[in-house]
Order: C-alpha cells, then sequence, then structure tokens
C-alpha cells in the first residue's frame, strides 16, 4: 500500500528565523519505504520526460536528484554554492525565502542538447530552482523538468518557472 508522504514531513515553526514554517524531509529520509516511494515517483517522471541527465541545487537538491540519476543509469551534476567547485564554471545568482545566494555548474557538466530534470527537495520563491535551470540552458542543456518533493504553493515559486514541466509530491 502506498505511504501518505505528508506523514513523512516534520514542521518547524519560526526556522532558521521567526516568520518561517520550516518544512523538514528529516523523517521521509529516515524511512526507507517513504524515501523509496518518492524516488519512485520521480523515476517515473523522469521516464516519461526522457530524460538523460540529473541537476540538482546544493544541498538538498543532491538528496532527491542522486537516488534518480542512479536509478535511471544517467549521470548526477551537483549545483554547487560559492567556492566548492574547483575548475571552470558557470554562475546564477538568486533570492531566497530567507538571504541570497549564488550556485555554479562545472562548464561542461551538461552537454549542449543533453535533456535535464532539475531536482530540489522543496520549491518556496522559485529562486534556487530558477537560478539552476539558467545554469543548465547557459551550458546549452534543455530542462524537460522539475521535480520537488514539497511545494509551498503560498509563495507562488511555480510562476517563476511556468514555461517548465514540474511534478511537485506534495503540496503546503
Ligand atoms: C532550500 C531548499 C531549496 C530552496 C528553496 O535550500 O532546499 O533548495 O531553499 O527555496 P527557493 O524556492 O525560495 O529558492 P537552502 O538554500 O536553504 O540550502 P540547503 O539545501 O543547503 O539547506
Ligand atoms: N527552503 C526555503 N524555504 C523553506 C521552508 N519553508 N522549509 C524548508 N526549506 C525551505
Amino acid at each position: 500500500m502506498a505511504l501518505d508522504l505528508n506523514d513523512y514531513i516534520a514542521s518547524y515553526k519560526d526556522f532558521p528565523e521567526k516568520g518561517i514554517m520550516f518544512r523538514d524531509i528529516s523523517p521521509l529520509l529516515e524511512d526507507g519505504q517513504a524515501y523509496k516511494q518518492a524516488t519512485d515517483e520521480i523515476v517515473n517522471y523522469a521516464r516519461e520526460r526522457k530524460v538523460d541527465m540529473v541537476v540538482g541545487p546544493e544541498a538538498r537538491g543532491f538528496i532527491v536528484g542522486c537516488p534518480v540519476a542512479y536509478d535511471l543509469g544517467i549521470g548526477f551534476a551537483p549545483a554547487r554554492k560559492k567556492g566548492k567547485l574547483p575548475g571552470k564554471t558557470v554562475k546564477a545568482s538568486y533570492g531566497l525565502e530567507y538571504g541570497e545566494s549564488s550556485l555554479y555548474l562545472h562548464e561542461g557538466a551538461v552537454k549542449p542538447g543533453q535533456r535535464v530534470l532539475v531536482t530540489d527537495d522543496l520549491l518556496a520563491t522559485g529562486g534556487t530552482i530558477s537560478a539552476t535551470i539558467e545554469l543548465v540552458e547557459d551550458l546549452g542543456g534543455i530542462v524537460v523538468g522539475t521535480a520537488f518533493l514539497i511545494e509551498l504553493a503560498d509563495l507562488h515559486g511555480r510562476d517563476k518557472i511556468k514555461g517548465y514541466d514540474m511534478l511537485s509530491l506534495m503540496k503546503y
């Protein structure tokens, strides 16, 4: 029987700062069946969209994207925060629900024309996913889908990625 994945999300009021309701995926990750069910749903989505590369932003985008890439036997490229990637990179800056940041991707991590799935644990304002999409497109990749465990509907991140197909497993 399929699990209700909502039962595996913990909510913390005023974290990491006042006014934020933090949606924590730790219980889902700690339960093998829940993590597998969530991963399998994203794998099926990726298969339908004929994805040949997965890209996820540091850090929680790795947790969602890596098992999907592993299951499909395709590559995963990490979009990392400042000062983490050696070698030549492309850069994109963005604003967050709390703070500001930039992401980097190795030049050559995505080949021109590759069909890319971008993954993250959660869509809030859409800043992180938009920056990740920008990096993939800078390198000539085609973003054929985006996949999240959680979408925070009130923050309208979905509007920032209107032109892209999107899968979210849970909505708050
Ligand atoms: C969180 C989350 C998403 C992003 C969503 O990451 O994992 O990547 O915020 O917010 P947005 O839609 O407003 O951009 P965070 O930057 O806190 O980094 P972490 O994964 O390293 O904790
Ligand atoms: N990333 C950005 N906003 C978040 C939230 N409310 N909960 C968990 N992760 C987040």
